[in-house]
């Protein structure tokens, strides 16, 4: 059978579109074939266009030639029919269906065009494995109730960025790809030059030093929902090509920028969720996060607080935390209330998790009537020091306490991330909660123990607070700087700060970095010559998109709101990319492989 042609038939309805009110009435609908079902005689159609569903109805008594051919309708063949819409019998309204009340019965139809039986069927609530969806993504968002819908979220999300920030008169402006090194922490993508061989591009890790250029040209308001490339080790947060929400600003500070961003994510939920969320946001310095939650994106959504006890067990008996004192760590403590809901095998299994973060274990103890320790460790801990571990802890009968004992690093690691795992385990966390927190007072630079020296904590354009000037070149690590993150229930959603507008603070920071001037001219010195050029004070942010629009779906991994996604080898399993080039090609490019060992 030849598919048929169009010719000339214009879609009436959309499927959800058509009402009880349309009893009657004559109309033309396009779309899939998602099942048939043939009920003694009569054979039912439910039909999928971009709205939903409606049902189709072909009756030998009312249209026995249509009906016959309807026996050769198949999943996914595409349809144009022509009908009259009737109100469903009793019996089989489905009221959970937006069509469910009416049917069309169909007199004139067009098979548009057939289809292969696909690999999995699209009507199926499981998903079929991952590997298949992504190999046929395009029958995937095809799927009922499946990743399209995200997108659509994604769409509407894009939608009133937009609306919202044109109206606060900041201007969309396009940045290059083809560029050079845009140095946000991961590894560059290059693209090899074919007009300056042995050259390369950078694709951009951020637009970040072309949104500063933007301030110098006096834009003074910029934003972009743009493409980044990163080639870092993905996981279910990262992508290697993602997208930001990327803005500047000049002659704004903190404040400014935090309630125009505030307004923007209140307008986005209520849009979306209908969910009101208070302002302003909590703001949390950088040093009381660690301190409190061992982590610098804290999950709001539960208490469950981190104590330090290192003063409390500075000179105990106990050899773990002993040795974590004597060397310059520290001892941390997590309550867990009602923690009496873990089993013996839980604590046990503490240890293993510890060490996926370079810990070593995790004590613990139950607290029972009187504060009473039952615990491995307890024997190795005095009287004293354990009733003043209850009252730092505040810890009380059916409680656990958790213990980690390392460098404040590992510690901060193992709890902070024990800690989300915990609340997720115990059900202490409501899905439908929504936390903002900004992040706030990062410290400038991190030693790098591997490479031996400082880097930046956010990006070396990011400006020191004033008042730490003074002491940029004796002690770096004491340097705060004005960057910030917005943290949403866990994840880090943003980052951005205020930037350095002076070449010569820019010139002291590149050197704190380890840049020699000539290294610092060669890669940056258009953005300090940029610099001397009348630089207003300018600073900004950059929202992952990806995060934020799986947030709002409340999907488990950012690939479920990006189209045509990557694997956690950045691989596509739709198009094969990366694939291998001819001889011809890497000729041009002046370029040859060779095998790695
Ligand atoms: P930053 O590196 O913090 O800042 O990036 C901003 C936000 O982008 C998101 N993000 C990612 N999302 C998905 N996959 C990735 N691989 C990935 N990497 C980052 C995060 C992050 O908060 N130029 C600065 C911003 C500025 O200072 O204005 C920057 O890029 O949600
Ligand atoms: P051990 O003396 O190694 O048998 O450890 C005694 C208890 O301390 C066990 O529950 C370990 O899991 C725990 N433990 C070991 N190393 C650490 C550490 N670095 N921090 C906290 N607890 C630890």
């Amino acid at each position: 059978m030849k598919p048929d042609a169009q010719d000339g038939w214009e879609r009436t309805h959309l499927s959800t579109e058509i009402r009880e009110e349309d009893v009657d009435k004559q109309v033309l609908v396009m779309g899939w074939v998602l099942r048939r079902r043939d009920h003694g005689g009569v054979i039912f159609v439910d039909l999928r266009d971009r709205r939903g569903l409606v049902q189709l109805v072909f009756n030998p008594e009312y249209a026995p030639e249509v009906h016959q051919r309807a026996h050769s309708l198949r999943p996914e063949w595409v349809l144009a029919a022509k009908g009259v819409v009737r109100r469903r019998p009793d019996d089989s309204l489905n009221p959970d269906m937006a069509t469910g009340s009416i049917e069309i019965f169909v007199d004139e139809l067009k098979v548009l065009n057939r289809s292969e039986p696909p690999p999995f069927p699209l009507d199926d609530e499981t998903p079929p494995t991952d590997a298949v969806r992504y190999r046929y993504r395009y029958l995937d968002l095809r799927r009922m109730g499946g990743a399209g819908t995200n997108l659509l979220v994604r769409h509407k999300f894009n939608a009133l960025v937009r609306e919202f920030l044109n109206h606060e008169e900041f201007v969309d402006v396009e940045t290059p790809f083809l560029t050079t090194s845009t140095p946000e922490g991961a590894r560059d993508y290059l693209v090899p030059s074919r007009t300056m061989p042995g050259r390369f591009y950078a694709l951009p890790q951020s637009p970040q030093i072309f949104k500063q250029l933007l301030m110098v040209a006096g834009f003074e308001r910029y934003y972009q929902i743009v493409r980044c490339f990163r080639d870092e080790d993905l996981r279910a947060d990262r992508q290697p090509e993602f997208t930001q929400l990327d803005m500047e600003t000049s002659f704004i500070e903190e404040d400014r920028l935090f309630d125009i961003v505030e307004r923007l994510m209140i307008l986005v939920f209520r849009e979306i969720l209908g969910r009101e969320i208070p302002r302003p946001f909590l703001r949390l310095p950088y040093r009381e996060a660690m301190d409190r939650y061992g982590l610098d994106k804290p999950d709001l959504r539960f208490e469950m607080e981190l104590r330090d006890i290192t003063e409390i067990v500075r000179s105990t008996e106990f050899g773990v935390f002993r040795s974590a004192v004597e060397n310059n760590g520290i001892v941390k403590a997590l309550t867990v209330h009602k923690g009496e809901r873990l089993s013996r095998k839980d604590l046990d299994d503490l240890r293993d998790f510890a060490v996926v973060y370079g810990g070593k274990g995790v004590a613990y103890t139950r607290i029972k009537e009187g504060g009473e320790w039952q615990s491995p460790i307890a024997k190795f801990l005095s009287p004293e020091e354990r009733s003043s571990i209850n009252r730092h802890t505040a810890a009380v009968p059916g409680d656990v306490i958790l213990f980690g004992a390392d460098s404040a690093k590992v510690v901060n690691d193992v709890l902070g991330n024990l800690r989300n795992s915990l609340a997720r385990k115990l059900n202490e966390i409501a899905d439908d909660e929504y936390r903002f927190v900004w992040i706030t007072d990062f410290p400038m630079f991190e030693y790098d123990e591997d490479e031996k020296r400082y880097k930046a904590m956010h990006h070396p354009f990011t400006a020191p607070r004033e008042e730490d000037l003074d002491h940029l070149e004796r002690s770096p690590e004491s340097v705060r700087a004005r960057a910030y993150d917005l943290v949403l229930n866990g994840a880090e959603i943003g980052g951005g700060s205020m930037r350095i507008h002076r070449s010569d603070i820019q010139d002291r920071v590149f050197s704190v970095l380890g840049l020699g001037e000539a290294e610092a001219q060669e890669k940056f010195g258009f953005l300090l010559e940029a610099l001397r050029y009348g630089a207003p004070p300018h600073g900004g942010i950059a929202f992952g998109v990806d995060r934020i629009v799986a947030l709002l779906t409340g999907s488990e991994s950012i690939r479920e709101v990006i189209a045509f996604p990557k694997t956690q080898k950045a691989t596509c399993l739709l198009t094969g990319a990366p694939t291998p080039v001819g001889p011809e090609q890497l000729k041009e490019l002046g370029l040859k492989t060779v095998r790695k060992a």
